[in-house]
């Protein structure tokens, strides 16, 4: 059986490698898991681990925060050593953060053929590091994992096709499916919140937090919105200092996975940034609006469960954000049938 040396670093990450660390165990596999350090706060990374069930990594590189080049040639000097040392047959990543493209780069450089988790997404947007990332990853890869069929055909744009490329469908679905909701009344008691009576909102992306007109423009709207209905906005470590106080909106520390999924079902509307939030929305069935001005996952905006609102003016995400309520985006399967981690299992082994 094969020997899988897996690379995460980031809170998406840890989601994305639990149903796919259950499965390879499944087949008999043996996972060789290094945490990069990337997201390092309890409440951005142990925490999960536990929720999620995952093992403790082997090893932490402890690499925390930085910029980009420092951080993921940090990755990469502590990374480089233990792939000569354990020599796996694969070396897996998932999604597009610095942690992903600092394994991919690493393995490449060394021989050991890389699988990439969540290949062929693309936003078309250069500016976004997770941009680049997932480019230089895909390019790198051996055998890449799309979760949708439009992350085949952006390969294919790329010259990227072939038996390398598996629809396999998205490990976030396999995740969602046992997200246990049990909890949820607590908390939305503890929030003050009542089930379908709220707004859930998320921000943390470089391309909104560090543009100023950009966050104001949001956290305005989200104050708007905030006149109609409670908004509730667990807050990124690095968005938190570049906001204060938001009127009207009730600012919270960092929620767990299963918080967050409680939280996710039990909105009204969901507003966020966030990759995976979009998704996640839309497997518990509550309209989202994406503050971006392109997303990777059209397949809910094709739908209708997804609303993209660049972040202009307040006006504009409040009134986006208003306009979703009670919206329902027509049914599909866009995200496979929840064995997108029993089939990358399956490859790898
Ligand atoms: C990273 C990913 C992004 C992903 C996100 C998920 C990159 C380039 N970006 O963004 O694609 O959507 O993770 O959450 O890899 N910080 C803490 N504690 C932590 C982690 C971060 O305080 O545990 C703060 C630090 O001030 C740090 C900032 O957050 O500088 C940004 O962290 P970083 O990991 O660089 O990027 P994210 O915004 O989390």
């Amino acid at each position: 059986m094969s020997k899988v040396l897996t690379v995460v670093g980031a809170r998406p990450q840890f989601i994305k490698a639990s149903p796919v660390s259950k499965a390879l165990r499944r087949r008999g596999c043996e996972e060789y898991l290094v945490h990069t350090g990337q997201h390092y706060d309890e409440a951005m990374s142990e925490r999960f681990f536990r929720e999620l069930g995952l093992d403790e990594p082997q090893v932490n590189l402890q690499v925390g925060s930085s910029s980009h080049g420092a951080q993921t040639g940090a990755m990469m000097a502590g990374l480089e050593p233990i792939v000569s040392q354990q020599r796996p047959d694969w070396l897996l990543v998932y999604g597009d953060t610095n942690s992903t493209l600092a394994g991919a780069l690493v393995a490449a450089k060394l021989h050991v053929p890389v699988a990439h988790v969540e290949a062929g997404l693309r936003s078309f947007n250069r500016a976004m590091p997770e941009e680049i990332n997932r480019l230089v990853t895909d390019h790198l890869s051996t055998l890449l994992f799309a979760p949708t069929t439009t992350a085949v055909a952006n390969l294919a744009a790329e010259g990227i096709q072939g038996d390398k490329v598996r629809l396999v469908g998205d490990v976030m679905f396999d995740a969602a499916l046992s997200a246990p909701l049990g909890g949820a009344a607590a908390l939305l008691d503890q929030l003050g919140v009542t089930r379908k009576g709220f707004c859930l909102a998320t921000v943390h992306r470089a391309e909104n937090t560090d543009v100023p007109g950009r966050l104001e423009a949001i956290m305005g709207g989200l104050s708007a919105v905030a006149g109609q209905m409670p908004v509730v906005l667990p807050c990124h470590p690095r968005t938190r200092p570049l906001i204060g106080q938001v009127p009207g909106v009730s600012v919270i520390d960092p929620l767990g996975y299963v918080e967050t999924a409680c939280l996710l079902e039990s909105a009204l509307v969901v507003a966020t940034d966030s990759g995976g939030l979009q998704k996640e929305a839309y497997f518990h069935g509550t309209p989202c609006v994406t503050l971006r001005d392109e997303t990777e996952w059209v397949e809910l905006v094709e739908l209708g469960w997804n609303v993209l609102s660049p972040p202009v003016s307040a006006a504009a995400v409040g009134t986006a954000v208003l306009a979703a309520v009670g919206r329902v985006g027509r049914e599909g399967a866009p995200y496979g049938n929840g064995e997108a981690a029993v089939r990358i299992a399956e490859a790898l082994a």
